[in-house]
């Protein structure tokens, strides 16, 4: 057998030329990014979570992860997705809106609007689909394969290309079924073993809704944390069950806290002495703490000047004045003046329509907008509690995992990195070592240099374009794959990690 394998090696070699295939690729890592929307960061601590306690214990948890301003769902997934801030993303709230119209569209129909999240940002599916890393090429010449059930952002085209396969929710979607949470994740289950797909990206509506609903200090929002554990302990038994344990990385994160909504001393933009609505062409309130304005022709002073120290609680700005630390203002959409109120307090315009228990969209230093990340699988250290860091880093980490080159961000894989086990890492000790391995290999860029796997001038595969514009039709078969695969040191490859 060995004698047959080494003679295939090396016809195929001389087939090839430049590049020695391998017999059989090593198995990519493959990731699934879950978010549970609304997941204040410590919400685990007055509930009992043994799920998420023992993946915590199996991983890598981060003390508390800080969102993008501002602290809304759609807004904040981007950055997930994207790596930017609000500012550069362009995802500036959950409502597509026009000033020059006044249309504005809820957060459901928002999410089917291409051009409002095709804003000069390309999501990581499309990245993952169009490339590759360098040692990936040689193995999967069209780019990974990608999934999403109802991740914020999954509905729209991205310069015309979307992801492979998804799951887009319809409009009067319950967002809390627990049997429905169970369907989602078998349904990943099935892309990754059946559709071999690469990555996924899998969203819960709760626990934002009890949030909201109840407050987060309510029972109600306990009992949904206790939903999301066993939901958590559901998808950890079926990531075994599929065999996927050993090359899936799991990461569990989420968009924004949640507040408790203060209902004294509230703040109404109707009432404020010497404002009127009369003076505006455009208004986005009633959502939150966050307002965006546009004053008619020669009002912005007069309407900044009644509306800046009319409450305590409520920050008003024009836009080139407004605090940079929040990477938000700097952006097209965003309107002449902007207001944001301190935690608890929500802005009310025009008419009282806002009820919510609990509330997001604040600023996103204030501990109870902080949320959590989590992490599992053979690329992540064990037991390991990380600094709080911001989610703009996600992304560069997302990147890493699926080893491809990320586009332009605004963070760091330096941030994350300290989660990762390197090469030198004898971290998974107790288990079986070939995931260390394994991940080595698998990591081209941050292996050292004789791991370092490529072709050199190895062309893609001919006629296969890098452009996969979402369907690429059937998955490439996995003798197609092993015979693009290709080493320059054979020999380095770690045993174990070659899948015979
Ligand atoms: C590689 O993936 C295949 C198909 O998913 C699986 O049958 C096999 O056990 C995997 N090998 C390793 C070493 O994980
Ligand atoms: C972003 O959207 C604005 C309109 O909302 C548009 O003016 C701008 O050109 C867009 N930028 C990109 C890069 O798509
Ligand atoms: C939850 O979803 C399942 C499957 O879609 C459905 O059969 C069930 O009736 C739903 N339960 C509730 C309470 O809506
Ligand atoms: C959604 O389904 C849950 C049960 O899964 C039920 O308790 C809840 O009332 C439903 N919500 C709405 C708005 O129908
Ligand atoms: C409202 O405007 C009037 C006249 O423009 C001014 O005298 C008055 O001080 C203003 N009141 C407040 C509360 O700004
Ligand atoms: C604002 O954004 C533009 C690009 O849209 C960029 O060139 C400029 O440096 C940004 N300014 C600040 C203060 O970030
Ligand atoms: C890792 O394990 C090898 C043997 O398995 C050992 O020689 C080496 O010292 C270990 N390195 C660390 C950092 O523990
Ligand atoms: C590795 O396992 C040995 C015993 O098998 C143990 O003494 C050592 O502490 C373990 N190292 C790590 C990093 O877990
Ligand atoms: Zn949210």
């Amino acid at each position: 057998m060995k004698m047959l394998l080494s003679l295939g090696l090396l016809f195929a070699a001389l087939s090839l030329g430049r590049c020695i295939p391998l017999q059989q690729a090593p198995n990519r890592s493959k990731l699934l990014l879950v978010s549970f929307d609304g997941f204040r960061w410590n919400y685990d601590q007055d509930v009992d979570t043994p799920n998420l306690d023992r993946m915590a214990a199996d991983g890598v948890k981060a003390k508390y992860m800080t969102p993008p301003f501002i602290t809304l769902t759609s807004p904040c997934h981007f950055t997930l997705l994207t790596g930017r801030y609000l500012e550069n993303h362009g995802v500036i709230h959950n409502m597509w809106f026009d000033t020059k119209t006044g249309w504005r569209l809820p957060y459901y129909t928002t999410q089917g609007i291409s051009s409002w999240w095709d804003n000069g940002s390309l999501p990581i599916w499309i990245t993952a689909q169009r490339q590759a890393s360098e040692f990936m090429e040689c193995l999967h010449p069209q780019g990974l394969k990608t999934g999403s059930i109802h991740f914020p952002g999954t509905k729209a085209k991205y310069r015309g290309e979307e992801v492979y396969m998804k799951l887009v929710e319809p409009a009067l979607f319950n967002y809390s079924n627990e049997t429905n949470w169970r369907q989602s994740i078998d349904t990943v289950m099935e892309w990754f073993t059946v559709e071999n797909l690469d990555f996924i990206t899998l969203y819960f509506g709760e626990p934002d809704s009890a949030g909201h609903k109840f407050g987060p200090e309510s029972t109600q929002r306990k009992n949904m944390i206790k939903q999301v554990d066993r939901t958590v302990g559901y998808l950890r038994q079926r990531i075994r069950e599929s065999g996927l344990e050993s090359n899936l990385n799991l990461i569990i994160t989420s968009d924004h806290g949640m507040e408790t909504v203060i209902k004294s001393n509230e703040i109404h933009i109707g009432t404020i002495n010497n404002f009127t609505f009369k003076d505006l062409d455009f208004e986005l309130l009633d959502y939150g703490p966050n307002g965006l304005m546009v004053p008619k022709e020669g009002k912005l002073e007069h309407v900044y000047s009644v509306l800046k120290n009319a409450h305590p609680k409520l920050h008003v700005y024009k836009k080139e004045e407004f605090p940079k630390r929040f990477h938000y203002a700097n952006h097209s959409r965003i309107t002449p003046l902007l207001l944001y109120s301190d935690p608890g307090y929500v802005i009310h315009g025009r008419y009282k329509v806002q009820f919510n228990k609990g509330e997001h969209g604040f600023d996103n230093e204030a501990m109870n907008m902080k949320t959590i990340f989590r992490a599992v699988g053979p690329a992540f250290k064990k037991g390991l509690v990380v600094e709080p860091f911001e989610s703009v880093n996600v992304y560069a980490l997302l990147c890493e995992l699926l080893g491809i080159t990320p586009e332009p961000h605004d963070g760091s894989l330096e941030v994350t990195k300290p989660m990762l086990l390197g090469p030198t890492d004898n971290d998974s000790n107790d288990s079986d070592d070939s995931n260390a391995d394994t991940y080595r290999l698998q990591r081209p860029e941050t292996g050292t240099s004789s791991t370092v796997l490529s072709c050199p001038g190895s062309p893609r595969a001919p006629g296969i374009s890098t452009r996969t514009h979402g369907k690429m039709g059937k998955a490439v078969a996995h003798k197609d794959i092993q015979s693009q695969g290709c080493l320059k040191e054979p020999d380095r490859i770690p045993k174990t990690s070659l899948n015979y």
